[in-house]
C-alpha cells in the first residue's frame, strides 16, 4: 500500500509535471497548494491527474463563510481535485459547505511552531468536529508524533490521519506512522532534492519498514 503524498509546492508547470511523473510510482497522491495554483493556474490539477493517474489533494486550507467556501470548492472539485483541505475552526457550517460538494480533509493541528499559539488549544474540539462530520481525513503534525498519538486515540478509526512535517520540518516518517498516521506528506525533501525519484523511493521504503 502506498502511503506517501507529494506536496508539490513549486510555481512552474513544467517542473511540477516532471517531478510528479518521476515520483508517481511511489506516491498515493499529489498535493497541490496555493504556490502551484497561483504559478500555473487551476488547470494544473487536471494535468497532474492525466500525468500521474493519482488522486489530487487541493490544500487550500479553506477558512471562509459557507457561501464563499462553497464557491471556491465548486471550482476546485470541477477542476478535478479529489480532496480539499479545509480549516475546521471556522465552524461546522463552513466545513459542511465543502463536504456537500466532495471529499474533505480537516486541519486539526499544524506542524509549525506557531501552531501552539492558537490551533493546538482547539485540537480537542476540532477532533470532535471531525468525529461528528466524518470527513475522509484530518491533518495532524508529523513534527509532534505525541500529538498524532493523542489525536489517533480520540479520532474515529476510519478517519485517516495525514501528516505533513516530515523531512524539511524535522519529522520522521517511521516515527509518525508508529504514532498512528495513515499518510505521510513530504514536499521540499523530495521536490528540492537532486534526485526527486530517488528521494521518493527512499521515503517509500522507510514507510514500508526498510531503512532510509
Ligand atoms: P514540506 O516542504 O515542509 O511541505 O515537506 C509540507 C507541505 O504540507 C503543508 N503543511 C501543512 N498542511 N497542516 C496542513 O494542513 C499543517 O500542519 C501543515 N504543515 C505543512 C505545507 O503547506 C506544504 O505544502
Amino acid at each position: 500500500m502506498r502511503r506517501l503524498i507529494l506536496a508539490l509546492d513549486v510555481y512552474e508547470k513544467g517542473t511540477a509535471l516532471r517531478v510528479a511523473r518521476e515520483t508517481a510510482d511511489y506516491l498515493w497522491a499529489v498535493k497541490v497548494n496555493w504556490p502551484l495554483i497561483l504559478g500555473s493556474g487551476l488547470g494544473i490539477i487536471r494535468e497532474l491527474k492525466e500525468e500521474t493517474a493519482l488522486p489530487i489533494i487541493a490544500d487550500l486550507k479553506l477558512a471562509d463563510i459557507p457561501n464563499t467556501n462553497g464557491l471556491i470548492a465548486r471550482k476546485v472539485f470541477s477542476a478535478g481535485a479529489d480532496y480539499i483541505i479545509a480549516h475546521g475552526f471556522t465552524g461546522r457550517d463552513s466545513v459542511k459547505a465543502v463536504m456537500d460538494l466532495g471529499e474533505v480533509i480537516i486541519v486539526t493541528e499544524m506542524s509549525h511552531p506557531g501552531a501552539r499559539e492558537f490551533i493546538q488549544p482547539l485540537t480537542d474540539k476540532l477532533v470532535e468536529l471531525a468525529n461528528e462530520l466524518e470527513p475522509f481525513g484530518i491533518v495532524a503534525p508529523a513534527t509532534r508524533p505525541e500529538r498524532v498519538s493523542y489525536i489517533r486515540k480520540k479520532l474515529k478509526g476510519d478517519i485517516k490521519i495525514l501528516t505533513p512535517g516530515v523531512g524539511a520540518q524535522g519529522g520522521s516518517a517511521r516515527g509518525v506512522l508508529e504514532a498512528g498516521a495513515d499518510y505521510i506528506i513530504v514536499g521540499r525533501s523530495i521536490y528540492a532534492s537532486e534526485n526527486p525519484r530517488e528521494s521518493a523511493r527512499r521515503f517509500h521504503e522507510e514507510i514500508e519498514g526498510g531503512v532510509r
